[in-house]
């Protein structure tokens, strides 16, 4: 099993390019089934979930290439509409093939999602609104069979602004008959992203301000070109990387309006962030972060829960002591006992977790449970002294392209073995 070994306090400066979003590309290749010609999608991270994503598509009947960063996909003879369970369980943001699925073949079959690293994922909102546009579904044996007549328009109002069950409406909702209004609908910048491109494949989605989103059902949805926004998270793990070693980076291909809630938290922390014209952020951290008084997760536009990991560990050396309040995920606090070995000093109770800024980290052997946490001990393993290796990289792995690599190329001492 591979590891990463990091030497940490060298101090980070360079420039990095920021992948594409995957929080992007995973719904924009579910809803490439629903076009019935070719796709073509650009800035695509070469990440395991995204090579997941294409068996699947596979699976069903599609053509699929993957090349220098752009996916090709023709959807023209999907011939199934199951899913199986090996491949279901893979990834839990697979059940996003429903909403698509059932669009392109109106019956469609999958296994319930792997429940995963941040607890049970639940998908009642999902169900509830697929039910509501028609769908029949039965739920056996841990398999999800749904059939349609073909789905109907109707309004939704979800009752959490959930982003997979907000895709998954959407995508089952641009060929249903009539218009479909979702109220309270998630906004983060990968939805954008998802309708922006089945608006270019035909569809016709409105969205407004207040979280409304109209879809006006279509009958069939064409190929287009597309290329996906950059990874807003993986853009913070970076900042992270360099605020923990006292570093300054160059991040091109970040779009500052996606982390609006987070470059305050940041500048609170000592760093001096600048934006340039095309995507280019520069940011300069003093020789030690200063703490964060309170950071919640919040829904798009509030900071991300998915920043919650990475901007800890920051935390753990900072000058004070900094409280985080996790109010989306039920159990995303799996990183903190690992951060513990490293020398952190943290207290969690229940959503909140209180961070006591400690004089310096030590190196130890660590264990990734999930992405966003194995993000994290990357961070902290940069800023320990002395030598860090993580195991569990097969989470890095799902949702970071190159990150070693790039880290090293801005005077990172990290490797894998
Ligand atoms: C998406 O997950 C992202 N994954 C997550 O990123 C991200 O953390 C999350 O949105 C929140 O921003 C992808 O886009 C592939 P939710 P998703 O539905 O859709 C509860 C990463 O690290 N809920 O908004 O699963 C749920 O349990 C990943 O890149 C229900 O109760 O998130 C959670 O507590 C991790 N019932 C909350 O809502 C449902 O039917 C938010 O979940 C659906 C969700």
């Amino acid at each position: 099993m591979s590891k990463l070994i990091i030497e940490g306090l060298h101090r980070l400066e360079g420039e990095i390019k920021v992948q594409g979003a995957k929080n992007s590309i995973l719904p924009i290749l579910a809803a490439s089934i629903i076009c019935e010609d070719e796709c073509v999608i650009h800035g695509c991270p070469n990440i395991s979930d995204v090579q997941v994503t294409i068996k699947v598509l596979e699976h069903l009947g599609c053509k699929v290439s993957f090349c220098g960063g752009t996916i090709t996909v023709n959807s023209k003879n999907i011939s199934k509409n199951e899913i199986p369970q090996s491949l279901m369980r893979e990834m839990r943001s697979s059940i996003i093939f429903l909403g698509a699925l059932v669009s392109r073949k109106k019956s469609a079959k999958l296994s319930f999602p792997g429940g995963c690293e941040l607890g049970p994922r639940p998908i009642d909102l999902h169900l509830e609104g697929l039910r509501q546009l028609g769908l029949k579904i039965n739920e056996k044996h841990g398999f999800l069979e749904c059939e349609s007549l073909g789905l109907i328009g109707s309004n939704i109002a979800l009752s959490f602004p959930s982003v997979g069950a907000t895709e998954n409406l959407i995508l089952a909702a641009v060929k249903a008959k009539g218009v479909t209004v979702l109220t309270n609908a998630a906004k983060e910048p990968e939805i954008m992203d998802l309708i922006l491109f089945l608006n270019k494949c035909g569809a016709k989605i409105k969205y407004s301000e207040s979280g409304v989103i109209t879809i006006e059902g279509v009958n069939k949805l064409h190929g287009t070109e597309h290329k996906i926004i950059p990874d807003r998270i993986a853009a913070v793990t970076y900042m992270a990387c360099a605020a923990i070693t006292s570093g300054s980076l160059v991040l091109k291909n970040v779009v500052e309006d996606n982390i609006s809630s987070i470059i305050p938290i940041f500048e609170e922390a000592g760093c001096i962030i600048k934006m340039f014209c095309d995507n280019i952020l520069i940011i300069d951290s003093p020789e030690r972060p200063y703490y964060n008084r309170l950071i919640r997760t919040m829904p798009y536009p509030g900071f991300p829960t998915d920043a919650q990991a990475p901007v800890m560990a920051m935390t753990t050396i900072a000058d004070g002591t900094s409280m985080f309040v996790e109010n989306i995920f039920s159990n995303r606090y799996k990183h903190v006992g690992e951060l513990l070995r490293l020398g952190a000093d943290i207290k969690v109770e229940d959503k909140v977790a209180i961070v006591e800024g400690v004089k310096r980290l030590y190196g130890a052997e660590v264990s990734a449970s999930d992405l966003r946490g194995a993000a994290s001990l990357i961070v902290a393993g940069l800023g320990a002294e002395g030598i860090t290796k993580i195991s569990g990289l097969n989470h890095i792995d799902r949702g970071y392209e190159n990150i070693e690599k790039n880290l090293s190329n801005v005077g990172a001492v990290i490797r894998r073995v």
